[in-house]
């Protein structure tokens, strides 16, 4: 018998095996061998620019999970996984866009965020690339990026040498922990829905590093669309925000995006369009996670909707702690799965 088993071989569950088996446990993690949504995802660690309006206790889960990634990225290898701590611009191309980036920012920094504003001659001054016609935006200096393809090799080296064994069965265990992204509704019955993203990925003529190195939110006339840029000259232009369980690239959805994102960097318009995939994120009612014991012995960690790849480092150290004392962080108060019963 194991002391853990692990459902979900993405980073989530990936990484509290990590912890869990560093910390002498036995563990098991089964693997469907499916990609999840993690093999979508552009990657981003947006705590600043991904808080919303009437999400405080996300943003400050967001926010500590953000000041472990540099930590978390130094023991994976931070260039290994194309860990890039080149800060996010937000961008908007119109006045009525720029109303809704101010709006948002000045929530943010009410936060106490790190968020400035910014006019357009300083985002020109930081990214030369961007359209002239964009009429301003904000700085967020602690949104970062990560390259969640290279992020799930790294994670899996790491559990195994840790001690962990990645299995399609496995053993029955003292404590299951279920973090299998969109299929935790059916494995452990909680509110996890699938949301599609369609997200197309680029590269710079050459395979040369595009010619911007912040990672570039968008606001174009109505439509969003981010850009991250990596080393390798990818550009991963995302995402479409769908209640839908297909996973077809539509037409619609790829003209949209690039639409959007030439818009704020025309140059794009050159680069090779090399990838057009679409994944589900596992939403949930309040689009926050549900972390915490579901039954005696099993213990669910999903439901990260937009933020799985920024919440992995905090929720692996969270849940690890859980598994091992039985007693749930009081940081974990508002994930509790049972809260819409
Ligand atoms: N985190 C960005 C997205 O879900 O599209």
């Amino acid at each position: 018998m194991n002391d853990v088993t692990v459902v979900g071989a993405g980073p989530i569950g990936l990484a509290i095996a990590w912890r869990c088996a560093a910390r002498g446990m036995t563990v098991e993690v089964a693997d469907d061998g499916l990609p999840g949504a993690w093999h979508a995802a552009a990657g981003m660690l947006g705590p600043v620019s991904e808080s919303y309006f009437g999400e405080g206790a996300l943003t400050a889960l967001l926010v500590e999970s953000a000041r472990r990634w540099p930590g978390f990225a130094a023991e994976l290898g931070a260039e290994e996984i194309g860990y890039r701590a080149s800060g996010t611009l937000v961008v908007a191309l119109t006045g009525d866009d720029l109303a809704e980036v101010e709006r948002l920012r000045v929530y943010q920094e009410s936060l106490g965020l790190p968020i400035t504003p910014q006019r357009p001659g300083e985002l020109r001054d930081r990214e030369p690339l961007l359209s002239p016609r964009v009429r301003g935006g904000a700085y967020a200096p602690d949104d970062h990026q990560v390259d969640p393809r290279r992020l799930v090799p790294a994670l899996r080296g790491a559990a195994t040498s840790a001690g962990a064994a990645i299995v399609r069965e496995p053993r029955p265990a003292r404590i299951t922990v279920v973090a299998a992204g969109t299929g935790s509704a059916a494995v452990a019955g909680v509110p996890v829905r699938p949301v599609k993203g369609q997200i197309l990925r680029l590269r710079a003529p050459g395979h040369q590093p595009p010619g911007f190195s912040h990672v570039i939110r968008g606001y174009a006339d109505g439509r969003h669309a981010y850009l991250v840029p990596r080393l390798d000259g990818e550009v991963v232009v995302g995402a479409t925000v769908e209640e839908r369980t297909d996973a077809h690239v539509t037409a619609g959805g790829v003209s949209e995006l690039l639409r959007a994102a030439a818009d704020l960097v025309p140059e794009i318009n050159e680069y090779e369009l090399v990838e057009a995939i679409a994944g589900h994120r596992p939403g949930t009612p309040d689009n926050a996670p549900l972390i915490g014991a579901v039954g005696e012995g099993v213990i669910v960690a999903t439901g990260h909707y937009r933020h799985g790849i920024v919440l992995t480092p905090v929720t692996a150290d969270l849940v690890a702690d859980l598994v091992e004392t039985g007693v749930p962080d009081p940081m974990l108060g508002p994930f509790a799965p049972g809260r819409f019963a």
